[in-house]
């Protein structure tokens, strides 16, 4: 081992998913850790290391360096069941599958979708304002997206309650409840068979939307394989709920925790997109992990091949090497070059929809109810894995 080695601290049992400090206190605790080291290393995969980078150039360079670090898989322990396309997929091989997805989720394309976005959005708040309380993450946050999939894949929008139900259980189900994943893979079973119907349809009857694009698409001269199609409608699936889900959750609890930003966003909705940018700067909620394919030092390290790197955007998005008052909220904050899209050619494809998605809801929910606050004595937990968020949000608010 040379010098590197010697640097770089190793944290005994290190693991993001369960260490009781991150869970505690995630935004705050990823912090702690960048104030006192570059990247640190962990055992806790015993066959390989793990190296938890955390400073903002150091993630972005390793999101950028695909001949170093591979996409192979982005789990940070063990391995994917199934090749997550195109997430899983290095260049050149990742530009064939990623190319068919762009178009249709471009800023213009996106941009096209607004009103019928609005109009979903408006649907589900409608569904609560009257009731003067809600969960905001079971009966807001998490049917929005959902139902903006349905509408994107063109499938049944009176679904939604289903796929939130079926996607929770693949998200959250433990091994330890299901450890022959029976009870997950049932689940997967059943939105294939959504995402089998949309393609059916569609094939049938062409129109001007993804699963088109999607069907028309080709790989080397070649049509995709239904596997191919229905993976990729899977991760535009799963990617979406999860995050934009629990970006809103944290944007709504930060206000109802902030009365006077509340009012004061609230009476000036032209500052949303720039507000949305510092929700999506300061509750970067992914963490995502590469495959080192060669021996090399990186960030101080020095990596095997075989190790892996765990990339927390959280703390790329909060390094006061490249924010000002990193640790302080700025609804106007300029030039705002958050991590939380991840960087590259694998930066999120569905970041210009997420983006309208968060504004739209901020907008709508602000209009009917722009004073609210968590109800008091709830019991929220938070989770820590590849997406942060929480379990529950109940609000009240004076109908
Ligand atoms: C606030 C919401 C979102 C956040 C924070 C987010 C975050 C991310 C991040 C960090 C990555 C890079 C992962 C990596 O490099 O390993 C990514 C990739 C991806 N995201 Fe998102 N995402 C969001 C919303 C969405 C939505 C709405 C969609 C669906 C339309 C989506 C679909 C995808 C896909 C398909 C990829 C893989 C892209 C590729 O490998 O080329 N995401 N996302």
């Amino acid at each position: 081992l040379g010098d590197a080695a010697v640097s770089v601290p190793t944290h005994a049992g290190f693991d993001h998913s369960t260490d009781p400090q991150l869970l505690a206190d995630h935004y705050a605790e990823w912090t702690r850790l960048q104030a006192e080291q570059r990247a640190f290393r962990s055992e806790v995969a015993g066959e390989y290391d793990l190296w938890y980078l955390l400073q903002h150039d150091d993630i972005n360079e390793a999101f950028k360096d695909t001949e170093l670090f591979s996409s192979r898989t982005v789990q940070y322990l063990g391995e994917t069941m199934q090749t997550l396309l195109p997430e899983e997929l290095d260049p050149p091989e990742h530009g064939k599958y990623r190319r068919i997805l762009n178009p249709s989720l471009s800023p213009d394309a996106v941009a096209k979708l607004e009103p019928e976005i609005r109009e979903r959005c408006v649907g589900l708040i409608e569904e609560v304002a009257d009731a003067g309380q809600c969960d905001f993450v079971r009966d807001i946050a998490l049917r929005f997206p959902t139902a903006i999939f349905l509408q994107l894949m063109g499938l049944p929008v009176d679904h939604v309650d289903e796929l939130v139900a079926l996607a929770r259980t693949i998200l959250h189900t433990t091994a330890e409840h299901d450890p022959d994943f029976s009870i997950r893979a049932t689940a997967a079973f059943e939105i294939v068979g959504h995402l089998t119907a949309a393609f059916e349809a569609r094939r049938a009857q062409p129109a001007d939307d993804l699963v088109s694009a999607l069907l028309a698409g080709s790989v080397d001269g070649r049509p995709l394989t239904d596997d191919e199609l229905v993976g990729m409608g899977f991760l535009l699936y799963l990617a979406g709920l999860d995050t934009v889900a629990n970006v809103l959750s944290y944007s709504i609890r930060h206000l109802a925790g902030d009365d006077a930003l509340r009012a004061s966003l609230s009476s000036d909705p032209e500052r949303w997109p720039t507000a949305v940018e510092e929700f999506l700067r300061f509750y970067s909620i992914a963490t995502t992990a590469r495959v080192v394919t060669r021996d090399a030092e990186f960030a101080g390290c020095p990596m095997r091949a075989g190790d892996r790197v765990v990339l927390p955007t959280a703390a790329a998005s909060r390094d006061p090497h490249v924010f000002d008052h990193a640790d302080t909220f700025d609804p106007d904050r300029p030039a705002n070059r958050h991590m939380a899209f991840g960087a590259g050619p694998h930066r999120c494809v569905g970041a210009h929809l997420a983006r309208l998605e968060l504004r739209v809801a901020m907008e709508e929910w602000h209009r009917r109810i722009p004073d609210y606050a968590v109800a008091p004595g709830a019991v929220i937990h938070e989770a820590v894995g590849a997406v942060a968020g929480m379990d529950s949000l109940p609000l009240t608010w004076t109908p």
